[in-house]
């Protein structure tokens, strides 16, 4: 949670004036960068993907010793003799709703697997059966369209066999070695009635992959859409939970705000910030809103499930990162800010418990609770917030700031990052201000 001394705002008529802020501005046609008049565009709806199988494919350099021992196995030689027609319809539709992880898929550890990632929504194939070259995955999955999001398939081969925890489940993502992949954004207006061959770049071979899209009905959600599975962070208007959309059983935080909360703090324009912001971005390093609805008492946003763990986690747990792994989300995060600033949005709260890691170690930054629209490079603002270490000194001077300040921050969080602690740090926190000034 974040250190807010903001002045106390008019209190009167505001939880009226959230709804309707809600309302007029339906997501699907708040105007963004690639849909500057907000026209509605038919990109809301449920995505099929199905990925067949892969051919042609190489392993740069050599093969590790533990896959050519596992390719010489028993398994690997039954594995070998799977073929499409031996995987029945009834089998992909098995897989449709969720348990993608049947004991065979486990098994072949040693052939080529895939990271298939949606707006943020990463999918890990394991393959059921062929070989290196040609390894055969029959796997079809649904995801929640929410704008014209790119497809990515990555495709890696592990170097040694997973370990897995006791749920069975590998513990992923060692030194695995990539093959190449794909990356398309579908015409969802057009999509090929086929299934279609991809090229991989960054590699040889090539995919099989069929798509279509079911635009959605224009219904908006309720809570009981989703199914509560835990609670994943306490928010300082409620709480973020993981849930599952009941329809594609897909992941996604929840996060809960209580309209009273934002009416006796004040804090109407930020939440409605937050909400618009989320809505116009797209971002690779930013957490993408996937919906918004509400109820009499509560304002939802549905994110993006980002599982990777705070930066805040990993950085304790490390202590401090090395130069080239500091280097690494300052520029992914660089990105982020730029983005926000080129849509004339203040961040204001940089810092590792904001900061989300995903499957494959790239930044996500959510939380926009305390971000300020309508920022201009020249425009100034006046609201004392932040988290006091990361404070830049005109805002503690008091005297306007710009968003230039996000650049501040940044620099304090590389300080943390390679350090270890953050360049103005008192155990005693509200002595933090005065040491920084
Ligand atoms: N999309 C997400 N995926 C995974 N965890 C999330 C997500 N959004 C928030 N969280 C977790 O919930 C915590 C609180 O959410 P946040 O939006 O930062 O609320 P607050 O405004 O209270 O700081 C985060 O620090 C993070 O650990
Ligand atoms: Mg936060």
């Amino acid at each position: 949670m974040s250190w807010k001394l903001g002045k106390s705002k008019p209190k009167a008529n505001v939880t009226s004036l959230a709804i309707q802020d809600l309302q007029i501005s339906p997501r699907s046609t708040t105007p963004t960068p690639g849909n500057p008049n907000g026209k509605p565009m038919p990109r809301s709806g449920i995505l099929a993907i199905r990925v067949l199988w892969s051919e042609g494919l190489n392993v740069p350099g050599a093969v590790p010793p533990a896959v050519q021992a596992a390719l010489s196995s028993q398994q690997a030689k039954a594995a070998a003799s799977v073929s499409p027609s031996s995987v029945t319809q009834h089998r992909l539709a098995s897989h449709k709703k969720g348990t993608r992880d049947s004991v065979q898929r486990q098994q072949c550890w040693w052939l080529p697997y895939l990271v298939m990632e949606f707006e943020v929504n990463q999918v890990l194939i394991t393959p059921l059966g062929g070989d290196m070259e040609k390894p055969l995955y029959m796997y079809e999955t649904h995801f929640d369209v929410s704008r014209n999001s790119e497809i990515s398939i990555q495709c890696y081969l592990r170097t040694e066999e997973p370990k897995r925890g006791s749920d069975g489940i590998a513990d992923d993502m060692g030194n695995d070695i990539f093959m190449g992949g794909v990356r398309f954004k579908p015409d969802f207006d057009d999509l090929p009635t086929q299934d279609t061959w991809y090229e991989l770049v960054g590699g040889s071979g090539k995919i099989q992959i069929g798509l279509a899209f079911q635009p959605n009905n224009g219904q908006s959600l309720t809570i009981d859409d989703f199914e509560l599975i835990t609670v994943i962070g306490k928010g300082s208007f409620g709480k973020v939970m993981q849930v599952r959309k009941r329809d594609t059983s897909r992941i996604y935080a929840l996060k809960t705000i209580r309209k009273q909360h934002i009416v006796e703090r004040g804090e109407i324009t930020h939440t409605l910030a937050e909400r618009l912001v989320l809505a116009r971005v797209n971002n690779p390093f930013i957490v993408p809103l996937k919906f918004s609805f509400q109820s009499a008492q509560k304002l939802y946003l549905v994110l993006a499930f980002v599982n990777g763990g705070e930066l805040f986690h990993h950085l304790q747990r490390e202590q401090r990162f090395d130069e080239e792994r500091a280097r690494f989300y300052s520029a992914e995060l660089l990105l982020a800010l730029e983005h926000l600033h080129e849509l004339d949005v203040v961040y204001r709260d940089l810092k590792p418990e904001n900061i989300l890691l995903d499957y494959t170690g790239h930044i996500a930054l959510c939380d926009f609770g305390l971000c300020k629209l309508n920022m201009k490079d020249s425009d100034t603002t006046n609201t004392f917030c932040g988290t006091p270490e990361y404070l830049a000194p005109e805002i503690l001077y008091n005297q306007g700031y710009s968003k230039v300040i996000d650049w501040w921050t940044l620099g304090v969080l590389l300080y943390e990052m390679l350090s270890g602690l953050p360049p103005f740090f008192d155990e005693h926190r509200h002595h933090v201000p005065e040491d920084s000034q």
